[in-house]
């Protein structure tokens, strides 16, 4: 069983519960975004609820081995949110789980107060510190890499959703042996409000985008240069416009739309793929709706990017890759400063089980 201490950390503290924070507590997990991601939390949340919480489960909690925190600023006493260790596993791995008050966010303070009770509990012994975030839940899983947490893998079906249904769980860790250092994404997520020349924009994918996506997937001169050339069913491209912010943070792909700078309108997709973080190199895909063809708005796209990705996210190399017949997109690459390398024979899945040729481009800083 833990000590029932206060741990301080800079400009907060973690302390038991006391009576006087049940109408924070009540607030706070009737937020939105609170009861969206811990699904397990009841709706309507009253001060009912938040009573019971702290005089029964947090009890149990410390009593039984595990540990439930208020997060408190450290000069003011305000409760800032909550953070729990979950009893020991049959192995000893210890889950943590936390919320920030909606007043309390992006200042900080679940990073803090995780490093602080990983720390406090590796005192205690604990072998391990994990947690699970759901793969939308961007923000949180942020907290882990702060944290010093590893990212180790995406549980399929891993936790429950609100109303039905599982979710895929990003599962993050950490030892008493790692450094413990904030852990920086391999690309740095785009500026708020995406990328823009005044013509057209660049911005993350979101859920949002699924349907626009999906539209633009299925065209047949945009499926006849996918890899592989079929249309993507619309599970699948909910999933990947969902999970682009996950994925983006560890390092896997940046998906982005490409919109029209005036309209926000949904013109395309373009995307750095194969990140090869020892060579600092990326692979840039796009496609364009017929809509918005015969604007040079996909160069621009290329062009802003490129810049980016030279200048704020570190690559040095941007490679590209065309199906010998895609003359439309080679000249695109062509405009955007990329030059042709060679021929890869037989690289492409093509139609009917055959293999087409793909060229190669490279665009360096
Ligand atoms: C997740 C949560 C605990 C984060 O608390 P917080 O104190 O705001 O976290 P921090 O300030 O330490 O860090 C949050 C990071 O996520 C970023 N962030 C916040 N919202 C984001 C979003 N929608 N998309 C991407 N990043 C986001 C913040 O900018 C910050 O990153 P930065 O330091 O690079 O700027 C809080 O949002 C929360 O309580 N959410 C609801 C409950 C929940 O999700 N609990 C965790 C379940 S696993």
């Amino acid at each position: 069983m833990y000590p029932r201490e206060t741990i301080s950390s800079g400009p907060i503290i973690l302390r038991p519960a006391v009576e006087a924070d049940i109408p924070a507590v009540a607030r706070a997990c009737a937020d939105p975004l609170t009861q969206r991601f811990i699904p397990a939390l009841p709706d309507p949340y009253t001060e009912d609820d938040a009573r019971y919480w702290l005089m029964e489960i947090c009890e149990e909690r410390w009593r039984t081995g595990g540990a439930e925190f208020i997060i408190a600023d450290a000069a003011t006493g305000e409760l800032d949110g909550v953070m729990g260790l979950h009893l020991p596993d049959r192995f000893g791995n210890v889950e943590a789980g936390y919320w920030v008050a909606p007043w309390a966010r992006r200042k900080g303070v679940a990073s803090a107060a995780l490093r602080a009770v990983a720390e406090w509990a590796f005192e205690q012994g604990v072998p391990r510190v994990h947690l699970v975030a759901e793969m939308e839940n961007v923000a949180s899983q942020k907290v882990a890499l702060a944290a010093g947490f590893r990212h180790e893998g995406l549980q399929r079906g891993g936790g429950p959703i609100r109303g039905g249904g599982r979710a895929d769980m990003a599962l993050f860790g950490r030892l008493p042996g790692d450094s413990g250092e904030p852990i920086g994404a391999f690309l740095p997520f785009l500026p708020e409000g995406g990328l823009t020349d005044g013509v057209v924009a660049i911005t993350m994918l979101t859920a949002g985008d699924a349907p626009a996506y999906q539209a633009l997937a299925s065209m047949p001169d945009v499926v006849r240069y996918r890899v592989p050339p079929e249309a993507p069913p619309f599970a699948e491209t909910l999933y990947r416009c969902a999970g682009a912010g996950y994925r983006w943070l560890i390092g896997v792909q940046a998906e982005m739309a490409i919109r029209d700078a005036a309209t926000g309108a949904f013109a395309g997709d373009i995307q750095l793929s194969h990140l090869t973080p020892p060579m600092r190199e990326a692979m840039v895909g796009y496609s364009l709706h017929p809509d918005f063809r015969g604007r040079g708005l996909v160069t621009r796209a290329v062009n802003l990017l490129a810049d980016w990705a030279f200048a704020q996210a570190g690559l040095r190399r941007l490679i590209s890759g065309t199906n010998p017949e895609n003359l439309a997109s080679q000249a695109v690459l062509e405009r955007a400063g990329f030059t042709r390398l060679g021929t890869q024979k037989e690289y492409l899945p093509g139609p009917d089980g055959t293999w087409t040729d793909n060229v190669e481009w490279l665009r360096l800083r």
